[in-house]
């Protein structure tokens, strides 16, 4: 099954399956809110390539909590190519490039940051190809739903790394741990 808000990607999705001879795919026309009404089936596997960095902290936090839901057991979300806000910046100034000299980047992270300051005022995105979430953040947002983290780093992109979410099943066990010890230290201290 695949989604997206956008009618014409979902025709090259169609294409791509005909060419592939691709049977049994659905593709649905919906966004990150709207999907989770219309499933009515769970998954070893939800995925989202490249769509992160068009969500918020809030979004991701809300798909996350969604997805989680309609997970078989063992089931893990992948989420592929997020932008590392790190690398991203070190890639604009062409850090990866074999020519890379770094007197030639000062008038770039100049005009770079001319270019964030402008967007902001204008209220436009600070950057066309959407945000960039570090890791940690996504650690973070996962954990609060019960998922430990894998991060890999992509192949293609020095700048982007996808993060395999699985369910954290000792996470009870520490949460308990925790407890005890803490009844354990209220009691000798009282
Ligand atoms: C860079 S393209 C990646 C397309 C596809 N996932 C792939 O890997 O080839 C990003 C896609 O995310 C879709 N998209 C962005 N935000 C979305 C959202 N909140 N809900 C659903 N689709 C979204 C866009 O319509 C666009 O097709």
């Amino acid at each position: 099954m695949g989604a997206d808000f956008s009618n014409s990607m979902l025709f090259e999705a169609e294409k791509k399956m005909w060419q592939q001879n691709y049977k049994n795919v659905d593709l649905i026309l919906a966004d990150d809110e709207t999907i989770w009404d219309k499933l009515n089936l769970s998954f070893d596997r939800i995925t989202a390539t490249e769509v992160i960095q068009y969500m918020t902290p809030e979004q991701i936090d809300a798909f996350i909590q969604h997805a989680s839901n309609y997970l078989n057991e063992e089931g893990k979300i992948v989420l592929f190519d997020i932008i590392d806000p790190r690398l991203y910046s070190l890639w604009k100034v062409g850090w990866f490039s074999q020519n890379f000299r770094f007197w030639k980047t000062l008038p770039r992270v100049g005009m770079g940051y001319f270019k964030q300051i402008s967007a902001i005022l204008k209220n436009r995105p600070r950057d066309i190809i959407g945000d960039s979430h570090s890791p940690y953040l996504i650690e973070k947002i996962a954990n609060k739903h019960g998922f430990k983290t894998e991060h890999v780093k992509s192949m293609y992109y020095e700048y982007r790394y996808h993060t395999i979410l699985s369910k954290d099943i000792m996470r009870p066990l520490r949460i308990c741990e925790a407890l005890a010890e803490g009844l354990r230290s209220s009691y000798f201290t009282t």
